[in-house]
């Protein structure tokens, strides 16, 4: 039974004529200098929801964050590319908007034959998006007649275009996606299999904070690595050089380490450099990190302990990379977490793995999505959703 309701619940006659506005979650990782998508899950996942709606005659405007631009127009974080790849992807045009406010374009939207895809341009480049302001809400929501939510990725953010907009229309639905994404992590909350091993990386703890606390009561362990690793050593007195680590959430690991340190699970050793770029100034130190040096990757000692722990058989949840695995040099420690997760899953594990990062790091490492139970699209959307927290994105749905 679905959580919500779906595209698929309306018959295709009911979406022939329409104009319906689907806020898809394209924010994927982009490397400017080659001007290349690095990993396109994100744009891939979202394309059966389009070609329902296509197919059935109805016109397709996407909506879409990509980074954090913070209201201002950054031609590295345009959404230009993704039209570029999703045209071919879908074998045909892709109108980009690249101004929304303009009054012009919405004549043009209504002169595109039925099945036509538009896609905006960066919504985030606008703060009233962040800013779940009411007039940007009701402008966004003039343009269509019809509401998809098929970002789960960013469901947990209440925003113009995932929450506020929605509240306008009569039909706000739940893209093929997002149903899918729903489905398998309720049931895997309903009966998730022991031990549950939660691996945590990338850079900030402040963003998952409300879910690792949720978590840290559920899960049999926790491992905590990438650069939010560092806060946690810091916080235990542990010298960490010029690594990165969130001095707001010192006090609050050291809490959370306290109460918890039979469950969390730090790094025991590290590769580290006097720059990302130095990679020929690379040393393996243990506890302490000399002045001068920054962490990033974990260490092999610590490849053995992570791996002695996701094991399988239970449930695996991962988002986060260990280190900064797109060089090659620190590349090491994901792709170990990566194949353990995978080895786990063959052992009989439900693995989900989230986070588009950590899609690229599953890509780099070769692991096959038939071997990880569930690639989710979700980041910070899914750590909140498994933490228990309901996500607006979703509750404001039909
Ligand atoms: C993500 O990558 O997790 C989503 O796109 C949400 O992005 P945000 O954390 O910048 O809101």
């Amino acid at each position: 039974m679905s959580i919500k309701k779906v595209i698929s619940d309306y018959p295709k006659d009911f979406f022939n004529g329409k104009k319906v506005f689907i806020r898809v979650d394209f924010n994927v990782p982009i490397n400017n200098e080659q001007n290349i998508i690095r990993e396109d899950y994100r744009i891939r996942r979202a394309i059966p929801t389009i070609d329902f709606l296509i197919d059935s005659g109805a016109k397709v405007i996407l909506g879409s964050h990509l980074g954090r631009p913070k209201g201002i127009v950054n031609d590295d974080l345009s959404l230009r590319i993704v039209s570029e790849r999703l045209s071919e992807l879908m074998g045909k045009k892709v109108f980009f908007c690249d101004d929304f406010k303009d009054k012009d374009w919405i004549n043009k939207v209504d002169l595109l034959p039925n099945g036509s895809i538009v896609l905006l341009e960066n919504l985030r480049f606008y703060k009233e998006e962040t800013d779940n302001d009411e007039s940007f809400s009701e402008l966004l929501s003039s343009f269509c007649d019809i509401y998809v939510n098929e970002a789960f990725g960013t469901s947990h953010r209440a925003h113009a275009s995932t929450y506020g907009m929605a509240k306008n229309f009569d039909t706000k639905l739940a893209g093929f996606l997002v149903n899918k994404e729903l489905q398998f992590i309720s049931e895997m909350l309903s009966k998730t299999n022991k031990p549950f091993v939660v691996i945590i990386g990338g850079s900030k703890i402040k963003d998952k904070i409300s879910a690792m606390s949720k978590l840290l009561d559920r899960a049999d362990k926790i491992i905590i690595a990438g650069g939010a690793a560092y806060t946690f050593i810091k916080a235990n007195g542990g010298d960490i050089g010029n690594s990165i680590f969130e001095a707001e959430m010192i006090e609050w690991s050291r809490k959370v380490y306290t109460e918890y340190s039979d469950k969390i699970v730090l790094p025991v050793d590290h590769l580290v450099s006097e720059s990302i770029e130095k990679t020929n100034s690379c040393l393996i130190v243990d506890d302490n990190i000399p002045d001068g040096y920054q962490a990033f990757d974990i260490g092999p000692k610590t490849i053995d302990l992570f791996n002695s722990i996701i094991k399988g058989p239970g449930s695996i949840f991962w988002n986060g990379p260990m280190g900064v695995f797109e060089v090659e040099k620190y590349s090491s420690g994901t792709i170990h977490v990566a194949r353990a997760v995978a080895l786990a899953t063959w052992r009989g594990a439900t693995s989900v793995v989230g986070g588009g990062e950590t899609i690229a790091a599953l890509r780099k490492a070769e692991v096959l999505e038939s071997e990880i139970s569930h690639m989710s699209t979700g980041g910070g959307a899914l750590l909140e959703y498994i933490g228990g927290s309901s996500l607006p994105g979703i509750e404001i749905l039909d």
